[in-house]
């Protein structure tokens, strides 16, 4: 069973993605996290992300570089929000994303073009999403619980960048599949959002065993 959770940056669908393979014992990939470690290790070779060879060089990233917390950075995001413009990086990362959600017994991933990509043939998809504002608002909290120094201000104009580079780019952008569920999570809490995640896939493959 391959369960495609999609949708903007800090829309709580990584959260749901982990929620749901917890629910039906299946094995998760964060996506992001892939375009994180380009990003980042396009950095570190002082190459520039918005150059598609220099990313592509990137691709080649070490493993262990997905375990280092500095791909949590929301500077990261920025990178990987960047270099995953370029086709070619997309196609480096493609057959990993594809041999991870057809492997045997099945998969959660979460992304931005699992359901229209990566995995068009998935049993169940979300496309999860909320207001611009409120993901700033959560984004926001987060990071001043981190200690982070930044203003809400600061942080909806990055959602806005990255809600407009996701979009805008022409290859694979941010799109809800026709046949994805909707979760627009502006006015519920983590746990309400879970809860309809989880009944809506159950309506697609029934309950675990
Ligand atoms: O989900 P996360 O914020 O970690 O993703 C970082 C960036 O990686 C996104 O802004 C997006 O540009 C890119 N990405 C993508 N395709 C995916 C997952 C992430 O283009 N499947």
């Amino acid at each position: 069973m391959i369960i495609a959770v999609d949708g903007p940056t800090a829309s709580g669908k990584g959260t749901i993605a982990r929620a749901l393979a917890d629910h039906f014992g299946l094995p998760v990939l964060d996506t992001g996290l892939l375009y994180r470690a380009v990003g980042y290790q396009t950095q570190l070779g002082h190459g520039d992300p918005d150059n598609a060879a220099d990313a592509l060089a990137a691709c080649d990233f070490p493993d262990t570089l997905l375990d280092d917390p500095a791909l949590r950075y929301e500077s990261t995001g920025g990178l990987a929000s960047r270099v995953s413009i370029h086709p070619a990086v997309r196609k480096a990362l493609f057959q990993r994303q594809v041999d991870f959600a057809n492997q045997p017994g099945g998969a959660v991933l979460d992304g931005r073009d699992i359901g229209t990509v990566i995995a068009p043939h998935a049993d169940a998809k979300l496309f999860v999403t909320a207001s611009p504002e409120e993901r700033a608002r959560r984004r926001h909290a987060e990071m001043r619980a981190r200690g982070v120094d930044v203003t809400y201000d600061a942080v909806l104009a990055d959602v806005h960048a990255r809600d407009a580079r996701d979009t805008g780019r022409a290859d694979a952008p941010l799109l809800r599949a026709d046949d994805a569920l909707l979760l627009d999570n502006s006015d519920m809490d983590i746990d309400e959002a879970i809860a309809a995640a989880i009944a809506f896939v159950e309506t697609k493959v029934g309950r675990p065993g």
